[in-house]
This record gives structure tokens, C-alpha cells and sequence, in this order.
């Protein structure tokens, strides 16, 4: 197999934040960036694959705080977290750093000392909210009060989630610290900032080239037309970060440290690999740089980051490869709705390998959105990689070691099969190379479709009964089984476990892409081992019923609410007219009733509210009530509850009961009512 001349490439993926455990949103990005870095291994290339936690922040800083332990020690367990993740699905780093390293404090302050140099950076004292209590300046994520423009209570310092302003935090009326409850005051303080808008004509130089994708490049050209503008990158103490070298008191703001973390992890690595710096970063390197990042973060990838670059006077990347978000069966993963699956959940239900297959199935070079719809992963993985690759082994497998001492034939015995799997290699680089691998697998898949169709013709079951016949089993078996091989080296950026075992059994070293077009005859293969199994129904519900358990318990409990007492119940704490009128209570007329298996207390009811879905609510009222006796009566339900995922199911709401003497009495309301009616 001939390749192109090798290439140097540095590939990276985002550096996940160390404040909370990998969930699938992470994974995707890593095993995409993993695969492409694979497979440019397996085609000869010098590529060599970076990642770190990004460690610093205010948030980082905070959580440490809550635990009563210091930062270094919480990113420390973090990064364990995060490794052991990464290692279970698969993901090759040549590299795995932390931002909160040697390498990467003294490239931040080389950087900041290039820039400053380059008279790129520029000094100013801006007004900022401050907790006088806490005693440090707040990011507005950390400012809470009603929204300027529609009044609604409890939001956010820079949105409001009710109408969708966007505003500064001290346009927000009433505000608070979420961290102390007391009123932010304006504080001035001197903050550095970087000189974006001198790089605008230098950054459209570098984009002219083919570096983002289409619809990165259309944001770009928004940004680019509603101005750039100079980029805040200090913060004041208290920070968990890098302090800037002479101007105590001051850090670099995580977004200046994080990328830079990139060329930290790479000084880790060069120590260990003899990389030279200049090959790599140099103004004329001719090393191919790429980030894999999702599009979340592309305005500090395609703007800040390539001007830092081009200001401390080193190269830029090649190109930024972006990808949508991951969506869990059609919605976003949310912790409130129970749909947000950590990486660890899914090892402890499922084979990693399978998740790296359905991703590859579904990945292409665009920036569309990507769902995991479990039903969808399920069926797919069974039919391809069961169903279709790991079958040509099993039913090649038998007749090999039972009659044939394990020994493959002298020579394959239809060469025309062999080439069509053979000629597959060229379009398959090519989509690896372009990241279409969704491409890249239905190519495989149509192999393999021809390996089973040419051994359901040939029919080796048949030829095996007959003594003049069996001889031709050997070499139609060996046939089947190269195909086998071919298939698993195309496979094997996606399924590096699963093509090493391959290897085990076809007595090879590793799979290789030199080695396609070489027959594997005249020697003998190891037993054979099923590589995969069948992922059963049962073990996507145990994962989604161990995710929304998680998820339930991660919501974060509000803090006590500091809102004046009720009179009449001091215990319950007096609200206003807007908090009552975002209760949503609805008429509800009980559909079904039922026990509860294993429920000590609940009832299913299913609950008419006139919408196009009836509701189920778990409701513990089985003590008081036979479930026949409440079929067809009208009730009242808080309709706009947080659905809540119990062990039963998912609870959709709640009915109404008065109780206190013991008993229990459902709410219901008078005759003439129907279901769908507001209750006010
Ligand atoms: N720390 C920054 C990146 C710094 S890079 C110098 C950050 N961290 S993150 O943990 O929030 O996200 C890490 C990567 O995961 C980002 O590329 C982000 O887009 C990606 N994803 C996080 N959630 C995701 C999905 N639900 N789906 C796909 N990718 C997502 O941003
Ligand atoms: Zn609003």
C-alpha cells in the first residue's frame, strides 16, 4: 500500500474544565479528535495528540472553598477523574497536562511579556461589581436579581432565561451576590487589556485560507462586523490562576492561560519525546497544527487565540476543527430533566468501543448538532458491528480450528473478493482524512456487506459435510477471514481495543495499513474469542436510570431563603404574587390508577390535563386511597413541576392532597370543571 510522504502534525482537543467530572458532551469531542489522530498513526504520519485539564477560574476556586480543600487538591482529584475516563474510552493522549503546570505559568508570562512588547497590551481601570461581604469582585454569573426589561425574579447577571435580554449586571434591578446574598457595590480596579482589534487585518489574512468550517467562518464575519474588541484578560485576588509577573495582586483571566495550556502540554511532552520547540511553534514551523473543539468555544479558537499567536510572533494553527453538541434521544442533556450521562455512568453500563463506533457512524465535518438516541445506538451497533464485522470471524472461526488444525490455506482461494475489500483503502484515508466518518463506516459496512454475502453463496456449512467437498472450506474460510482482517484495520482508529484482539487471534503483532493488500495464508490463527457482545434494551434503561439518579442528586439544593416568615405558618416562608403565579395549577382528571410494585406509598395515576399527552405522576397517597375508587375523578396537579425521574418511571407533576391528622384527602374541584382549567 502506497502512502503519501509523512507529515508532522500536533492535534489537540479542548481542555476540559477541572471542576466536575467528564459527561458524553466531552467524550464525543475526545474520541473524535482520538479517531483522527489514530488514523493518521495507522497511515505513517508523525502525529502526536495533546490535551490537559484547564484548571483555573473562579468557579474552580469557589468549589474548592464549598469542599473545605485547597484548589491544587481538588484539580489533583479532578485529573484523576479525568484520566481514568479518557484511559477507559480509549483516548491515545500522547499527552495529558494541566494548566496549572511549570511549562505552562512560565509560557503564560512569556506570552503576556511577547504581547506587552509588541505594545499589544494596554492598561485601563474599569468599574466592576464587588461583594463587600465576600470581598472580591464578582463575574456576572455570580450576580443574581430581576431583569431589567421583563421583571422576572432570579436571574442571572449578563441574561435574563425568562425573555432572552442580554444586559450588564448593574442594570439588574435588586441585585445580589449569589455567593453572599449582599447587595454588589461598583468598585474600580485596573485591568490589563489585549489589543484585539490591531489584529483584525492580520486575522482576515490568516482566515483567507481554508481554516473553519462554512458556518464558523459566516460567525466570524458577524463578529468581524460588529467590531472586535479589546479583550479583558486580568482578574483581581482573590483568583485561582497565574498571577501576572509584576502586578501583584493581579492574574491572567482563565481564557488567556487555558490555550496557552496547549503549548504547555507540548513542552511536557517535548521533554519526554525531544520535540524542539521551533519545528512546532516557530513563526515558519512546518508542522500541521489542529484543534478539535466543540462550537461553543470557536470565538476564542478563530480570533483570540490565533491573534496571541501571530502577536508573541509564533506560528498559527492550520486549521480549528469544530463539532456540534451532543443532544441525549432528541434534547439537550440536562441535569434537571435527568438526561446528562458522566462519562464514568456510561463505562459502568456499556462498552466504550460501542459509544467510539455510533459516534464514528455519526460524526462528519460539520458543525450539525449530534444526537445519542440510545434505541438508535442499540439497534445500530448490534446490526454493524455484531451483526455484520464480528460475525465474518465467528462463522470463519469454527471450521478453521475444528477442521483444519487452526491453519489458514497456502493461498486465498477467490482473489476477486480480496481485491474489492483491498480497494476500499484509498476512499476510506480520504474520509478519515476529511473527518467524514460517518462516510468512512458506511464504506466498511458495505464491505463487509459483500464478505457475508460471499460466504452465505459459498456456503461453507454446506461444503463441510462432504469429504470431497471440505478442502474448498479451508480457502473460502481463509477468505472470509482476511476480509476480516481488512475490515478491522479500517476499523481500528475507531476500535483500537477490538483491532488489537483481531490481532491477538489472527496471530499478528498489530493490524496494519502497509499490510492490506498482503494475504494472511499459510500459518496458523489463535482461538477465537468473541469481541463484542450485543448491548440488550436492559442495559441502556440501566443507564438512563443510573443517569437520572446522578443528575437528581447534582442539582444543586437552593440556599435557605432569606425571604420574610409566614405568620400563619412560620415554617413555610411568605411569597409574592409573581413566585404564586409561577405555580401552573391545572384541573386533572384521573385516567388510570394503579399500585406500584416495590413503592411502599406511591400510586401511578395518569392524569388528563388536557394537553395532547396524558401526564404520570407518582403521588403517595396509597395508604388513603384503592386505585380503582379514583379512576375518572377530577383533581388538581402542579403542572409545571420539574419532571423528576424515579425509580418507577418519570413523575410529571404532582396532585394536590390536604393531610395532617394522618389521613389524606385529594383536592378536588367543583362540579362543572374540566381538565386543562387554570386554577388561580
Ligand atoms: N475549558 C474550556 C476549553 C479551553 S480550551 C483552551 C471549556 N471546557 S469545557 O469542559 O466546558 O468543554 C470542553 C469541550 O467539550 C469543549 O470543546 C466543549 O465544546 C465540549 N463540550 C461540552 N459539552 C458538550 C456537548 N454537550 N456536546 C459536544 N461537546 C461539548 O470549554
Ligand atoms: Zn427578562
Amino acid at each position: 500500500m502506497t502512502s503519501p510522504a509523512p507529515r508532522r502534525i500536533l492535534v489537540t482537543s479542548a481542555l476540559p474544565y477541572a471542576n466536575g467530572p467528564l459527561h458524553l458532551g466531552h467524550i464525543i469531542e475526545t474520541i473524535q479528535t482520538d479517531i483522527w489522530v489514530r488514523a493518521q498513526k495507522l497511515f505513517g504520519h508523525d502525529c502526536r495528540y495533546l490535551c490537559a485539564d484547564d484548571t483555573h477560574g473562579t468557579p474552580i476556586m469557589l468549589k474548592a472553598q464549598q469542599e473545605g480543600i485547597t484548589p491544587e487538591q481538588l484539580i489533583e482529584r479532578i485529573a484523576e477523574s479525568h484520566r481514568a475516563d479518557f484511559a477507559d474510552f480509549l483516548i491515545g493522549f500522547d499527552v495529558f497536562h494541566s494548566t496549572h503546570s511549570e511549562e505552562n505559568r512560565r509560557m503564560s508570562a512569556e506570552m503576556f511579556q511577547r504581547l506587552d512588547a509588541a505594545g499589544l497590551i494596554s492598561r485601563k481601570t474599569i468599574q466592576q461589581a464587588y461583594d463587600p461581604e465576600k470581598q472580591m469582585f464578582l463575574p456576572d454569573r455570580f450576580i443574581k436579581g430581576e431583569c431589567p426589561k421583563c421583571g422576572a425574579a432570579d436571574q442571572y447577571g449578563d441574561n435574563c432565561e425568562k425573555c432572552g435580554a442580554t444586559y450588564s449586571p448593574t442594570e439588574l434591578k435588586n441585585p445580589r451576590s449569589v455567593l453572599s446574598g449582599a447587595t454588589p457595590v461598583e468598585r474600580d480596579s485596573e485591568h490589563y487589556f489585549f489589543n484585539l482589534p490591531a489584529m483584525e487585518s492580520a486575522l482576515k489574512d490568516w482566515l483567507d485560507d481554508d481554516r473553519v468550517q462554512p458556518a464558523i467562518r459566516a460567525k466570524l464575519q458577524e463578529w468581524f462586523d460588529s467590531g472586535l474588541q479589546a479583550w479583558d484578560i486580568s482578574r483581581d485576588a482573590p483568583y485561582f490562576g497565574f498571577e501576572i509577573p509584576g502586578a501583584p495582586g493581579k492574574f491572567f483571566y482563565v481564557w488567556l492561560d487555558a490555550p496557552i495550556g496547549y503549548i504547555g502540554a507540548f513542552l511536557k511532552l517535548a521533554e519526554s519525546a525531544g520535540l524542539n520547540f521551533e519545528d512546532y511553534w516557530g513563526k515558519d514551523s512546518k508542522t500541521e497544527l489542529y484543534h478539535f473543539i466543540g462550537k461553543d468555544i470557536a470565538y476564542f479558537h478563530t480570533l483570540f487565540w490565533p491573534a496571541m499567536l501571530m502577536g508573541a510572533g509564533l506560528r498559527t494553527p492550520t486549521a480549528i476543527f469544530a463539532h456540534g453538541f451532543l443532544t441525549l434521544n432528541g434534547e439537550k442533556m440536562s441535569k434537571s430533566r435527568g438526561t446528562f450521562i458522566q462519562a464514568r455512568t456510561f463505562l459502568n453500563h456499556l462498552n466504550p468501543e460501542a459509544l467510539r463506533y455510533y459516534f464514528a457512524a455519526k460524526l462528519g465535518s460539520s458543525i450539525e448538532d449530534i444526537d445519542l438516541s440510545l434505541d438508535d445506538f442499540r439497534l445500530r451497533v448490534n446490526a454493524d458491528l455484531v451483526g455484520k464485522v464480528v460475525n465474518i470471524a465467528s462463522r470463519c472461526a469454527g471450521f478453521i480450528h475444528k477442521q483444519f488444525d487452526s491453519q489458514l490455506a497456502s493461498q486465498l482461494s477467490d482473489p476477486h473478493l480480496h481485491q474489492q475489500l483491498c480497494a476500499g483503502a484509498e476512499r476510506i484515508r480520504q474520509r478519515y482524512e476529511a473527518r467524514e466518518t460517518a462516510q468512512a463506516m458506511r464504506e466498511i459496512m458495505a464491505l463487509a456487506d459483500l464478505t457475508n454475502q460471499y460466504i452465505d453463496e459459498h456456503k461453507p456449512w454446506a461444503l463441510a459435510k462432504s469429504a470431497d467437498t471440505l478442502a474448498a472450506v479451508q480457502g473460502i474460510c481463509t477468505d472470509g477471514l482476511n476480509a476480516f482482517r481488512i475490515l478491522m484495520t479500517y476499523l481500528s482508529p475507531v476500535l483500537p481495543g477490538m483491532s488489537q484482539a483481531a490481532a491477538d487471534f489472527l496471530n499478528l503483532p498489530a493490524l496494519r495499513w502497509d499490510a492490506i493488500d498482503t494475504p494472511l495464508v499459510g500459518r496458523a490463527i489463535a482461538p477465537y474469542q468473541p469481541l463484542i457482545t450485543r448491548i440488550e434494551q436492559s442495559a441502556t434503561d440501566a443507564l438512563l436510570a443510573a443517569a437520572a439518579e446522578e443528575a437528581a442528586a447534582m442539582m444543586p439544593t437552593p440556599p435557605p431563603a432569606a425571604t420574610p416568615t409566614n405568620p400563619i405558618d412560620p415554617i413555610a416562608p411568605q411569597i409574592d404574587i409573581e413566585a404564586f403565579s409561577a405555580v401552573d395549577l391545572r384541573v386533572a382528571q384521573i385516567v388510570a390508577a394503579e399500585q406500584v410494585e416495590g413503592a411502599a406509598k406511591l400510586l401511578r395515576l395518569v392524569l388528563d390535563i388536557g394537553e395532547d399527552k396524558p401526564r404520570q405522576v407518582f403521588a403517595g397517597i396509597k395508604s388513603a386511597y384503592d386505585p380503582a375508587s379514583l379512576v375518572g375523578r377530577l383533581t388538581v396537579m402542579v403542572a409545571n413541576l420539574k419532571p423528576r425521574q424515579m425509580k418507577f418511571g418519570l413523575s410529571e407533576g404532582m396532585v394536590l392532597a390536604a393531610g395532617g391528622d394522618g389521613g389524606l384527602y385529594i383536592l378536588s374541584p367543583d362540579e362543572g370543571a374540566r381538565p386543562g382549567m387554570r386554577v388561580k
